[in-house]
């Protein structure tokens, strides 16, 4: 079978239709033709499940400064986080989000009008020293509002989007990017975007474990993309457990429902937090607060001695809940059968959120090495890629606002790139033959006799959690990194049931399996080499952070079977690492 080629022309390809993706083909199609490949429907897109907020220290309910922001940042990073760049997150926060509210996010409102704000995990006023209230919210749907709101204003400023369309590779000539190949996930067929610019919002990458909070899209294929050109990723071994998945689904309950006063509580009926974080309890950043719950299951403190604990709401009362809370409420009551109103939810920690990605610098331009030295026409942002704000752990509600601001910023950027240059380089002329090749290989697998899609996912999510999970240890990551060589060689004899081209959903899954194969391959064997405990990497055979060894970035290259490994340095501005106490 040979596959039909359609081209296309624009001045900026976005792939990714998340909060970061549309932020940025809405400040391009300002100017230039501008277009959105998306694996999803827009309103889709994972930022839509992004529940408690946005942080931004506008001082709406208490006094707030950027500079308090920038230090529980930094700080809730571990100290890996590049200050630069998160002192360019705190300050761009503010208008940012007056940005969003005039473009028509429907925040919740204080009394006197203003956009409202409430507690989250790890932020604080004065350095540290007291409450706050920092996260602007739409009740428990502020990605959603976000989403909504972005994607319409993307329709007014004829954004054109391509939906349902699986990007493939990377157009490549000369270190340039000219654009990308992708396939239509609905009617089949591959195509080819000739771009300027193109930038990529693929979002995360936490499906590589069965728990995860995360959606079913969230396979990391824009790493994939990366990763095919011999282009490095930043900090693949830092992925963040959120404290409160419902037990066994892995779906978020919102840190909101902490913020607003919500309790931990173990088997005893003890709120455990008191163990490990006297002063902050369950507003403790997350890493603390999932490796507490996750030492309770440990210990045999679960409830009824298994794998979950409570989160307590009933206190809260109906009308909190029904306000501030109605979506957590339902996923409880659909999932779990369990009304928060009345009883106490089963949780354990989820796979959440990815700090580390593709390596970009402060205007979003994808990096190929451990220096400065930028892909000319590539750029990135939000979950995907790694400006590092985030460091080693991110703070709750740091992660709608880092899309905000490097979406944002990106579109800002790559209309000046394209201003710069004024025609299309020319195609090569092999440019859709590394995804012609792939997906030819794939259909012509149809009805042979081969390991299929499935199986090998299920054995990587189940290991994953196993032995890249809140704690690791040498042991367990040495076993995932030959699981993962075993897989990756199982993976050249994988077979689909269905050659058609048309809706194909085990081709997908089958393409989104090479590339977590490769990622998580990459995660394990980074997490293998930091022998340090910092945010949410915890080794248990290597306790305590080792700034002497350990403050710098893992950059890492898949080479064939290989991964090449290079270190650069955290860039310090204001706050040198400090212990981290809460
Ligand atoms: O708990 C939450 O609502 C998640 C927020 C976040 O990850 O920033």
């Amino acid at each position: 079978m040979k596959l039909d080629v359609t081209y296309h022309k624009h001045d900026v390809v976005v792939v990714g239709a998340g909060i970061a993706g549309l932020y940025a083909a809405l400040k391009t199609s300002a100017e230039v033709d501008t277009a959105v490949i998306s694996k999803v429907y827009p309103t889709r897109s994972h930022s839509g499940a992004a529940q408690g907020g946005c942080a931004a220290s506008l001082g709406n309910v208490m006094e707030d400064h950027w500079e308090w922001h920038l230090y529980d940042t930094v700080r809730g990073s571990d100290f890996l986080g590049d200050q630069d760049a998160q002192e360019l997150l705190v300050r761009d926060a503010v208008p940012a989000m007056y940005e969003m509210e005039h473009l028509g996010v429907p925040f919740d409102r204080t009394e006197d009008g203003k956009i409202a704000q409430r507690p989250f995990g790890g932020h604080f006023g004065n350095f540290g020293k007291s409450p706050m209230s920092r996260s602007c919210f739409a009740a428990d749907r502020t990605g959603h509002a976000q989403l909504h709101c972005l994607y319409e204003q993307c329709l007014k400023h004829q954004v054109r989007f391509y939906n349902e369309f699986f990007g493939l590779s990377l157009i490549m000539e000369d270190g340039v990017c000219r654009g990308i190949v992708a396939w239509d996930m609905q009617r089949g067929g591959l195509h080819v975007f000739h771009a300027k610019a193109v930038h990529l919002a693929t979002g995360g990458h936490a499906r590589c474990w069965k728990i995860t909070s995360t959606a079913m899209a969230n396979t990391g294929d824009g790493l994939g993309l990366i990763m095919h050109q011999q282009l490095p990723l930043e900090d693949m071994e830092f992925v963040q457990f959120h404290p409160t998945g419902l037990w066994k689904h892995g779906i978020l309950v919102s840190e909101a429902a902490r913020g607003e006063g919500g309790y931990l509580l173990n088997d005893k009926g003890e709120r455990f937090m008191e163990t490990y974080a006297k002063a902050k309890m369950e507003l403790a950043p997350r890493d603390v607060v999932s490796r507490a719950a996750q030492t309770e299951i440990n210990d045999g403190r679960g409830i009824g001695g298994q794998d979950y604990l409570h989160i307590d709401l009933r206190h809260l009362g109906r009308e909190k809940i029904m306000t501030r809370l109605p979506q957590v409420r339902e996923l409880a009551l659909k999932f779990m059968n369990r009304d928060m109103i009345t009883d106490p939810i089963p949780i354990q920690p989820t796979a959440h959120y990815s700090m580390g990605g593709m390596p970009t610098n402060l205007d979003t331009q994808v990096l190929r090495d451990a220096g400065k030295d930028a892909v000319p026409g590539l750029y990135a942002s939000g979950e995907c890629a790694c400006v590092s704000v985030h460091g080693a752990n991110r703070l709750g509600t740091n992660s709608t606002l880092e899309c905000a601001v490097f979406g944002r910023r990106g579109g800002i950027k790559m209309l000046d790139y394209v201003r710069a240059h004024a025609g299309h380089e020319d195609l090569p002329g092999d440019a859709a033959d590394a995804a012609r090749e792939q997906v030819e290989h794939l259909l012509s697998t149809a009805g042979s006799n081969g390991v299929r899609p499935v199986e090998l996912r299920e054995r990587l999510q189940l290991s994953m959690g196993e032995n890249a999970g809140v704690f690791r240890s040498a042991e367990g990551l040495a076993r995932q990194v030959q699981i993962c060589q075993e897989l990756r060689q199982q993976y050249r004899n994988v077979t689909i049931e269905d050659g058609g081209t048309y809706a194909n959903s085990e081709l997908t899954e089958a393409i989104e399996l090479g590339n977590m194969l490769d990622y998580a391959y990459v995660i394990a064997h980074c997490a293998l080499q930091r022998t340090e405990c910092r945010g949410a990497h915890w080794r248990t055979d290597h306790p305590g952070r080792n700034d002497k060894e350990w403050h710098k970035h893992t950059m890492s290259w898949l080479e064939g079977d290989q991964i090449r490994l290079d270190y650069k340095p955290v860039v310090i501005t204001r706050f040198q690492p400090e212990e981290r106490k809460y």
